[in-house]
């Protein structure tokens, strides 16, 4: 059986727009499992960013289930970096990296040289005293995901890290992040818009559907080639992710029910 870091089963959650209630996702389920990365598609406004701070505790499910490694959330297990980089402008990166670990609930990770060794695992040794205006854009998501893997946490969520990047950074933070997955056996879950992204980081590739937001299907990019958006696999898969990306668009502004929602049935596993 395969060991889950999160299970969310039959998740719920809704909004209050007025005074009606607005569901930004039904009938989720989604399992990650421990070690793997997976990657999270889907159009905008489906409700990713809102199951990222589900899965990471900061806010609940109306419905539904959320366990971590099999349990109830208790412990702080999971780090989220939010979509935009957000370093303390008046803290070096060492400083920005160090504040984590003040926390009463990261105190497990607090050593006299934790930071300096995530900032020389993370190749960011020669920017340590630099603060955030004086940073590349890929050297201040270097210094947003340092801060999260200095806390110890071994599951992370990263919305859109490296969006904003041009191609090549991009690129080469893409293997820089699994290079660091695979070092510390990390259980990552990101998320991008890009699927060239999705299916070079991803062992599966989970694509949302929306508005509301469900898990339409989630690919096992890895048995289909492995990690590539090149080779021959990988363009099928490509393909066959993209016909199902569009299959199901829900325009935004037609009104949608609790009603309307639960007649779609998931599509997590
Ligand atoms: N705190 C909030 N209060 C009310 N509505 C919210 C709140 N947060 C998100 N929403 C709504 O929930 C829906 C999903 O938002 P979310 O940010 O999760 O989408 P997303 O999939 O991350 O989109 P994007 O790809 O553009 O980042 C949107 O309709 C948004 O307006
Ligand atoms: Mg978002």
């Amino acid at each position: 059986m395969v060991a889950l870091a999160l299970r969310v089963t039959d998740g719920q959650r809704a909004y209050h727009r007025g005074a009606t209630r607005q569901p930004v996702f039904t009938d989720l389920n989604l399992e990650v499992r421990t070690g793997e990365v997976l990657a999270l598609l889907g159009p905008s406004g489906c409700g990713k960013s809102t199951l990222l701070r589900i899965l990471a505790g900061l806010e609940s499910l109306d419905h539904g289930r959320l366990e971590v490694f099999g349990a109830r959330p208790s412990a702080p297990k999971v780090g989220i970096a939010f979509q935009q980089p957000s370093l303390l402008p008046w803290l070096t990166v060492a400083q920005n990296v160090a504040l984590g670990l003040r926390f009463a609930a990261n105190r497990a990770a607090r050593t006299p040289d934790a930071v300096s060794r995530v900032l020389d695992e993370l190749r960011l040794e020669s920017v340590a005293d630099a603060y955030p205006a004086e940073l590349s854009g890929g050297q201040a998501q270097r210094a947003n995901v340092a801060r999260l893997v200095v806390t110890g946490r071994p599951i992370l969520l990263l919305d859109e890290p490296f969006a904003a990047l041009d191609p090549g950074t991009r690129e080469a933070l893409q293997d820089w992040l699994l290079d660091l997955q695979r070092a510390r056996g990390l259980t990552l879950v990101v998320v991008t818009h890009d699927l060239s992204e999705a299916l070079h980081l991803g062992d599966r590739v989970a694509v949302m559907s929306g508005i509301p937001g469900t898990i339409r299907r989630v690919w096992d990019v890895r048995s289909h080639g492995g990690r590539t958006d090149r080779s021959e696999a990988g363009e099928a898969v490509r393909r066959h992710i993209l016909s199902q990306y569009d299959a199901d668009p829900r325009p935004a502004d037609r009104p949608t029910t609790w009603a309307d929602t639960l007649s779609d049935s998931p599509q997590g596993r």
